[in-house]
């Protein structure tokens, strides 16, 4: 199964993904309340907000159009790095990706 790690305030938690959920989803069913998602994966919120920091950066799909929408309303500031988690699927070849939280969501 593949695993995803969350940067928090300093400290990480490593939680495992079924094949296909998204990032956001593996959060928010572990209980990680600073991911809001508040529209629930359907990229209407930006309430995701992640900084993407190490893992297997290739196998990221690419920012689509509807995504870079939405990171122009992300409460944190944007990096070259932002992505919204709900977009961020976990599958074999994404095992190992470490994502920072944004700090604030709204
Ligand atoms: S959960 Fe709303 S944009 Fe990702």
């Amino acid at each position: 199964m593949p695993k995803v790690t969350l940067r928090r305030a300093g400290f990480d938690t490593v939680l495992d993904a079924a094949e296909g959920t998204s990032v956001m989803q593996v959060a928010t069913a572990n209980g990680v309340h600073e991911i809001l998602a508040v529209c629930g994966g359907e990229m209407a919120c930006a309430t995701c907000h992640v900084y993407v920091e190490d893992g297997p950066l290739d196998a990221l799909p690419p920012i689509g159009d509807e995504e870079e929408d939405m990171l122009g309303f992300v409460a944190a500031p944007r990096e070259s790095n932002s992505r919204l988690s709900c977009q961020l699927l976990m599958t074999s070849a994404t095992d190992g990706l470490v994502v920072r939280v944004a700090p604030r969501q709204e």
